[in-house]
């Protein structure tokens, strides 16, 4: 039965509109997307139970995040620039698949791989068998990582302040949430799009207490720098800031970072400052630092993967 108005549906009318939705998805996959989408956008009730592990509620955000962003996680309000030269300069987009390591774990991606919805290599010499493998990039740590970093290689960070640079999705401000107990947590980006996902994660998980998001490019907020005990940095400027901006930000932390201050860095400092030339003598800002808890328990990183991220005392 009409409701009357013309562009007003009675709730038959809107269930029936819906099934037809749904009938016409291309995918079957999709009817579950559409659905954690449905949830994430209009429904209160997906807040998580007291007694939800850490796994279990990065889970349930990294679930709540693929569900409203396009596969590689790569938003159209970001320029995302392939490094010419250093470890990543094989990232020419051509060659490189952006898929982020928080919203995708190893065996997710060989599934999208063999489903063919993410390609393994690519051909170089078209209509030959002449191809080479695709470039794999994260833009975000994923979880064994953040696991690695909180309960692994830094010490308790009870009632201590983290800032993550450049925060993105949020990955490592949740990380820090359910891995630790620091006091506050502070997420700095340049990009107001990726500002307003953390926001409605921070909300729909009540995360309020703890994690801040600010909008900013961090090379104009010393205040902030200053006033944290742990900065995490994960590969933060390579892929999004031209390399003359780079060395200018590089100076002004090594300027800003206050003593006693830790950073996390991936890659660690010595690789990059390899390939950039900032003037940084590192020997007299930072001290290298051992891992605190070298037996973490559930830690599944290869002893070649750790060497990827290291951490300093600011001396
Ligand atoms: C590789 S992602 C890091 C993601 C996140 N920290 C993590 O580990 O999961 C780098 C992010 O830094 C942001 N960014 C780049 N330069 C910045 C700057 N100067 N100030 C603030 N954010 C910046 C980019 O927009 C991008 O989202």
């Amino acid at each position: 039965m009409s409701s009357g108005s013309s562009d007003k549906l009675t709730l038959p009318e809107a269930q029936e509109g819906f099934l037809n939705i749904v009938r016409k998805l291309n995918d079957s996959d999709n009817f579950k997307q559409l659905l954690n989408w449905i949830q994430w956008n209009w429904l209160n009730d997906g807040k998580l139970k007291e007694s939800d592990t850490s796994e279990e509620i990065l889970d349930s955000i990294a679930a709540d995040l693929r569900s409203s962003l396009p596969l590689e996680a790569v938003l159209p309000s970001e320029i995302i620039r392939a490094p010419t030269f250093g470890k990543n300069s094989d990232c020419e987009q051509q060659h490189t698949v952006h898929v982020d390591a928080f919203l995708y774990d190893d065996e997710m991606v060989d599934v999208l791989c063999d489903e063919g919805k993410i390609p393994r290599s690519c051909c170089l010499q078209c209509g030959s068998l002449n191809t080479r493998p695709l470039t794999f990039i994260s833009h975000s740590l994923s979880r064994e990582r953040l696991l690695f970093i909180f309960k692994s290689m830094l010490p308790p960070l009870d009632g201590k302040v983290v800032l993550d640079v450049g925060s993105r999705l949020g990955a490592a401000l949740y990380g820090a949430c359910v891995y630790s107990k620091a006091s506050k947590i502070v997420g700095v980006e340049i990009n107001a799009d990726f500002c307003n996902i953390q926001k409605k994660i921070i909300e729909k998980y009540n995360f309020q207490d703890r994690i801040e998001i600010i909008e900013a490019n961090i090379a104009h907020r010393p205040d902030i720098i200053l006033a944290v005990d742990v900065v995490i940095m994960n590969n933060v400027f390579e892929f999004f800031v031209e390399p003359e901006q780079q060395i200018s930000i590089w100076k002004f932390l090594r300027q800003t970072t206050k003593s006693g201050t830790l950073l996390v860095t991936v890659p660690p400092l010595e690789e990059t400052f390899s390939y950039l030339q900032t003037g940084i003598v590192l020997s007299e800002w930072v001290q290298e630092l051992p891992l605190y808890n070298p037996d973490a328990a559930g830690i599944t990183m290869s002893a070649e993967e750790m060497q990827e991220l290291k951490h300093y005392r600011v001396i």
